[in-house]
């Protein structure tokens, strides 16, 4: 009998989504995702901190209005530079939230990233730029893809970003599952929603049929969960992310996992065609009330530990 990652290997890109170098050396995974909370929490672990010494010390010719921001773009390439070490495939590595509503802003600092990568000897194709699904990051996205930067589009939540960002050509997309069945459990007062009626499961299987019935090549990573019920329920979806601790629970429990997501299936859907403009993309995003508050918190929670890192590494300069 497989192990329930084994069998899931079958059906899904198995991705880390941790900061953990030493994790994921243990977890062998395709790709690795990075975000500002989960490169804080590597960060302030001993093992790290020739890491925040490495970004230091390349940012300390850089001006010093430009310096803070520097060292931590540095610091995000060093982690995913020994990350990629390890995998075979790519690293996502996200732009700080802070530029979440600016397009312009958004696309400096993810060819600033990528620039760094390929001086490193890094080639763009192994990297994904992590951005917000806002707007304004949804279209910064477009043009970096555009020039070959491949991006990740995180904190997305509602149908309307999915759609929005598979319109504009990007290469991969991050629904949040575990956010939302948070956001779900507060709001009903609950410890637990049975997985048949899983919200966050059912928002990326709606997106997933979505993308596969309309022929979009962008592909859909499942990301953000909180038990192994919901990682199995989206066998077959493209890719799915998953912490060293839930990929370490499917490695120990044994299991055939039937595929739930496929194309087949997807075609069968009756998934209808949007055509999506800004404002359609705004009404749509702000009917969704779970949407609207988990991406406005993401950006403020991800911005909030960016600041903290940005101390950290200030406090060790
Ligand atoms: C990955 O890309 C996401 O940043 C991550 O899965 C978020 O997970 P969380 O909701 O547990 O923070």
């Amino acid at each position: 009998m497989p192990s329930q990652l084994e069998a899931l290997q079958r059906h899904s890109v198995i991705v880390a989504d941790t900061g953990d170098i030493d994790a994921i050396a243990r977890v062998g995974p395709q790709d690795a995702t990075t975000n500002p909370s989960l490169i804080l929490k590597a960060a302030r672990d001993p093992r790290y901190r020739p890491l925040i010494d490495e970004a230091l010390g390349a940012a300390a010719a850089t001006p010093a209005v430009e310096r803070a921001d520097d060292a931590l773009d540095r610091l995000f390439v060093a982690f995913g530079r020994r990350i990629l070490e390890l995998i075979p495939g790519r690293v996502s590595t996200e732009v700080v939230a802070r530029l979440s509503f600016d397009t312009e802003a958004t696309e400096r600092r993810a060819r600033r990233l990528i620039d760094l990568y390929e001086a490193a000897g890094v080639s763009r194709e192994r990297v994904l730029v992590k951005i917000a699904s806002t707007w304004e990051g949804i279209r910064a996205a477009e043009r970096l893809e555009h020039d070959g930067i491949h991006c990740n589009l995180t904190l997305l939540f509602s149908f309307a970003q999915a759609v929005a960002c598979a319109d504009a050509g990007v290469t991969l997309i991050s629904p949040f599952v575990g956010r939302i069945y948070d956001w779900h459990r507060k709001a009903e007062g609950v410890e637990d929603i049975p997985r048949e009626r899983d919200p966050g499961v059912a928002s990326v299987t709606r997106i997933y049929q979505y993308c596969k019935k309309f022929g979009y090549d962008t592909q859909v990573m499942g990301a953000s969960f909180r038990k192994t019920t919901q990682i199995l329920d989206l066998a077959g979806c493209d890719l799915l992310t998953i912490s060293p601790d839930l990929l370490a629970t499917l490695a120990a429990t044994e299991g055939e996992v039937p595929r739930r997501l496929s194309p087949a299936a997807a075609e069968a859907s009756d998934a209808a065609r949007v055509d999506m403009d800004e404002s359609l993309f705004r009404w749509m995003h702000n009917e969704d009330a779970m949407a609207t508050e988990k991406l406005a918190e993401g950006i403020r929670l991800f911005d909030a530990d960016a600041r903290r890192l940005a101390a950290l590494v200030g406090a060790a300069a």
